[in-house]
């Protein structure tokens, strides 16, 4: 009997993921023979883990925090958002044999955006962060010609990097926390700061009217980030579940050659976190 096509999600922690799940409903939706499974990979091991997992049945994984980045140097090949990025979510065998590292975050991004009906082009972005997260999402951002792109960073000099590495996309500003002036049509979170309850303090009336707010970060109860917005009178605002629903579809797409409906799914995922949420 032959084994079904093995993936996984590689991170550490990695036990909380929802990646299986939105995995085992695109394969479900797909009618995919696959199975998709979280493993929790230590420091120092993950080379290892990758190519032991790859040579064995393994036909793709996904990479989480904090392994992105030697994802990325792991690639035999990497895809030009993955080269934008720094960083590798996505490894797949290529079709001449080597390893390929992709990165679908930006992708994810935007398409959730798309299904939030939250435009980018000709609107004033503001971008909190400046580490993986951000720049993932930085050149996919500078391609839909927002107005402006402003980065807020606690280390300025990580916001500056960032502004000489676009520079052949497009214009970056950089502004401190307090530092930051004007009016902005969408805020992003891409600090990890949200997660642990910490909002860094910005000016009062950034948010134009009608603006949106969008979390990167995920988590079962309202981030720090999402909490600001709702007091800032922020209607229109959003956690990072959808983006990672899409991105796993991106990662799924490049596996499987089959793009899954991710409403249905994202709709089921957070049917099930409000059950646990309620019933803890
Ligand atoms: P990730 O890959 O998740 O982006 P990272 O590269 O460590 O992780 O970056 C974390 C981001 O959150 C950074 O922009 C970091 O700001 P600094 O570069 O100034 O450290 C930001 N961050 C984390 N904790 C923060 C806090 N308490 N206040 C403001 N920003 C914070």
């Amino acid at each position: 009997m032959s084994e079904s096509d093995q993936y996984a999600v590689l991170g550490n922690p990695v036990a909380h993921s929802r990646s299986p799940r939105i995995h085992a409903l695109f394969a479900l939706q797909c009618e995919q023979s696959m199975q998709y499974r979280a493993i929790c990979v230590e420091p120092g091991m993950f080379p290892a883990v990758v190519r032991d997992f790859m040579q064995r049945q393994g036909k793709g994984v996904n990479v989480t925090v904090p392994f992105k980045q030697e994802a990325f140097e792991l690639a035999d090949v990497l895809t030009e958002r993955a080269q934008r990025a720094g960083a590798v979510n996505t490894l797949l065998w290529s079709n001449d044999g080597r390893l390929l590292g992709d990165n679908t975050d930006g992708t994810g991004l935007l398409r959730d955006l798309q299904r939030l009906q939250i435009a980018l082009k000709n609107r004033r972005i503001l971008l909190l962060g400046a580490g993986g997260a951000a720049r993932g999402i930085l050149s996919p951002l500078l391609q839909a010609e927002p107005t402006s792109l402003t980065v807020v960073n606690r280390n300025i000099d990580k916001a500056h990097q960032l502004q000489q590495e676009m520079a052949d996309l497009g214009e970056l500003q950089v502004a401190t926390y307090e530092g930051v002036q004007g009016a902005f049509d969408l805020i992003i979170n891409a600090t990890s700061a949200s997660l642990h309850g910490i909002m860094p303090a910005l000016p009062e009336g950034l948010l134009a009217s009608g603006a949106a707010a969008y979390d990167l970060m995920y988590a079962d109860r309202p981030t720090a980030f999402m909490q600001w917005a709702t007091d800032q009178g922020c209607t229109l605002r959003s956690d990072g579940l959808g983006m990672l629903v899409e991105q796993a579809a991106e990662s799924f797409y490049l596996w499987r050659h089959c793009r899954p409906a991710t409403a249905p799914v994202l709709e089921q995922l957070r049917r099930e976190v409000a059950a646990t949420t309620d019933s803890t």
